[in-house]
């Protein structure tokens, strides 16, 4: 792995009322007292972001959202703006999850709306991309890969992405304990790299964290993480425990 600083970072998704998520932060807050060699994330419900950043803040974890709109204010009921997730604590926020396009009609267009949102607003840009199974079958996950980065990240210059993260989540492995083996995942991994390389060069795609999704668990991460492409995890059922999460966070140590 170059330089890059390997994210490990929990998407909740709709789990926990607000005392449940408090909890499950300051149990983290203990059992991950002081990780200072990799970035960890929760992105919590929006209903629990400024508690669980009550909770978090001075500590090694920081608070990302699951989503941003791209307007700044206005009349748009229902939707939350990058000054608010600023306010509430948000360091990251995770863009065009596969759930969110599955289900939210979310698409390129709107995801790259929303990147730039997070990149105006301080925000980190999380851009998840991932092939269903059906188009794994067909042989189509690079050529739906490529089309989701190049809409997604139309228009940019290298230097609004320089804090883009990517995770790369195939849809038949979010929560099936269908994982990705780690040579699958690399291959993938290094296929987005050098994308990235074409659109924006050797020096940008060598910095980009890309995160890998998909059934991580605290058995399969050690393995996903020593491959040279793969910098960190997106977890979701697993980091809604808070020890199980914190052994993912420590695979180094396990
Ligand atoms: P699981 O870890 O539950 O498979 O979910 C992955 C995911 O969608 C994270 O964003």
């Amino acid at each position: 792995m170059e330089d890059r600083r390997a994210l490990i970072a929990g998407n909740w998704k709709m789990f926990k009322t607000c005392s449940e998520a408090v909890e499950t932060a300051r149990q983290l807050v203990e059992f991950v007292p002081d990780v200072n060699e990799i970035d960890v994330m929760i992105a919590p419900a929006f209903t629990s972001l400024a508690l669980v950043n009550d909770i978090v803040q001075g500590s090694c974890i920081s608070l990302g959202a699951q989503n941003v709109f791209w307007e700044k204010e206005g009349a748009y009921t229902g939707e939350t703006s990058s000054d608010m997730l600023v306010s509430a604590g948000c360091k990251y926020v995770i863009i065009g999850h596969s759930e969110r396009r599955q289900y939210f009609g979310e698409t390129d267009e709107t995801v790259k709306k929303r990147i730039d949102a997070a990149i105006n607003g301080d925000l980190i840009p999380i851009l998840c991309v991932g092939e269903m199974e059906k188009e794994r079958e067909s042989g189509e996950t690079f050529s739906v890969l490529d089309k989701q980065i190049k809409k997604g990240l139309e228009d940019f210059s290298y230097s609004d992405l320089r804090t883009l993260v990517i995770a790369y989540e195939p849809v038949w492995a979010i929560g099936t304990g269908k994982t990705a083996t780690s040579d699958q995942a690399q291959e993938v991994h290094l296929f987005l790299r050098s994308l990235l390389e074409k659109s924006f060069g050797a020096k940008f795609s060598e910095s980009v964290r890309i995160l890998y999704g998909g059934s991580v668990k605290p058995n399969n991460i050690s393995e996903l993480m020593a491959m040279n492409d793969i910098d960190g995890a997106l977890v979701g059922g697993a980091s809604l425990n808070a020890e199980m999460f914190s052994r993912i966070i420590h695979f180094k140590h396990q």
